[in-house]
């Protein structure tokens, strides 16, 4: 059996040292808001496994009017979403992501990600992809107010 789960994540974005993206740290003189530390591509991936196996989604599992989940590590929310998703006996095949952002660029900074989304979730890198794109300086995406991510995952089980 296969299913498909799809995760999508916006933060508000305002002066700062650095995006986090995929757990890993990019440089930028600006940072993502929110009651987490905003990584908008882990909390994509989260959703997106969690809806492919049909086990609920992110504010669920840690809603943000707990002050427990205040600066929550989003590698630990993926983490733990990734423990229910295993638990019920699925496997990861494959998750494709975009990040929506005008700058900075990520193409740089691919590899890093990819292999840290892969460790986080115990898979080979090369079931991971990710790529980005600008908003074409309009919108919110386009005027650097707001960081976006989407995310794509296949599951399998027997
Ligand atoms: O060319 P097009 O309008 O389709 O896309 P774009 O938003 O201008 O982005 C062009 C390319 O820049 C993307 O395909 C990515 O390879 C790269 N890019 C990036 O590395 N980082 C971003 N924040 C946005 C885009
Ligand atoms: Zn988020």
């Amino acid at each position: 059996m296969i299913r498909v789960g799809l995760g999508h994540d916006t933060h508000r974005l305002g002066p700062g040292n650095g995006l986090v993206l995929g757990g890993v740290t990019i440089p930028h003189q600006q940072m993502a808001l929110g009651h987490s530390d905003a990584d908008v591509l882990l909390h994509a991936i989260t959703d997106a496994l969690l809806g492919a196996a049909g086990l609920g989604d992110i504010g669920e599992l840690f809603p943000d009017t707990d002050p427990a989940n205040k600066g929550r590590d989003s590698a630990e929310m993926l983490r733990a979403a990734l423990e229910r998703v295993t638990d019920a006996g699925w496997q990861i095949v494959n998750l494709d992501c975009v990040i929506f952002a005008q700058r900075p660029k990520i193409l740089p900074h691919r590899t890093a990600i990819r292999n840290r989304i892969a460790e986080l979730l115990a898979i080979d890198v090369a079931r991971v992809w990710i790529k980005a794109k600008t908003g074409e300086m309009v919108g919110p995406i386009g005027e650097e107010q707001a960081i976006a991510a989407e995310c794509v995952v296949l599951i399998e089980r027997e």
